[in-house]
């Protein structure tokens, strides 16, 4: 499994330094196999030995004159392999378009570094049901290599990121499996992951981890929903 931490624009250098110090800690003490992913806000990018650390944005751009963002040099200095690219926020109040956020898919794919694909749908769509929202996710690959074989897809339903609703077990279910027979990629979910509805997300088939964002921004919280995932995997394998 592999569970990510998304602070977004939570939490500085101080406190995330503090946050990976006590995760690293329970990492080796509890002798997690999880991959733990931290997604930090870059003015506290770190490097860590047991953590995977990704940068929640990129400009597709080794280095340049591009005012305000960031590009693969800086993130070298860290050296960060990881990139959420796509998520919903970005796409919503940052006005990404899908002509950008292929040319960074691009640019990522280009240099290698492992991307975690956000999609999602918006409550308008779901609300049509599951035939509209497979037509709706589907259409935010167009122009994604789906081969590229660093792609991890988050499916992350826009109505239950930051609401306290996540979907329903049903509803990621029937998304992942599909997504899981068109492309056959490592797939997490994320939208309003707690301690209370981690264990039967995780426990759907097609599921491959979770990317959380306000539950995670406690590290003892995180912490749970890894004893979470390890106490399923300690019963599955008997
Ligand atoms: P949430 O955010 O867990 O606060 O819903 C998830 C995300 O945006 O990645």
């Amino acid at each position: 499994m592999l569970i990510a931490a998304n602070f977004k624009s939570f939490h500085t250098r101080k406190s995330t330094k503090k946050y990976i110090k006590k995760l690293e800690k329970f990492i080796a003490q509890n002798h997690i196999s999880d991959e733990i992913c931290v997604i930090p806000p870059f003015s506290a990018l770190r490097k860590s030995d047991t953590i995977s650390i990704a940068a929640g944005n990129l400009y597709p751009a080794f280095e340049g004159s591009y005012t305000g963002e960031i590009t693969l040099s800086q993130l070298n200095e860290f050296e960060i392999s990881n990139v959420l690219i796509g998520h919903s926020e970005r796409r919503e109040i940052l006005n990404e378009t899908r002509e950008f956020i292929v040319q960074k898919f691009e640019f990522a794919k280009e240099t290698d570094l492992r991307v975690i694909y956000c999609i999602g749908e918006p409550f308008e769509v779901r609300e049509k049901g599951f035939e509209a929202v497979k037509e709706y996710l589907l259409e935010q690959f167009d122009g994604i290599d789906t081969n590229y074989e660093n792609l991890i897809i988050a499916y992350e339903p826009i109505w239950a990121i930051g609401t306290g609703l996540s979907a329903t077990k049903e509803q990621i279910n029937e998304v992942l499996y599909m997504l899981k027979t068109h492309f056959n990629k490592k797939l997490l979910y994320g939208g309003s992951v707690n301690d209370k509805n981690s264990e039967e997300i995780l426990s759907i088939p097609s599921c491959d981890g979770l990317l959380i964002g306000s539950y995670s921004l406690k590290v003892e919280n995180l912490c749970k929903i890894i004893e979470i995932s390890k106490r399923i995997q300690d019963v599955n394998e008997g």
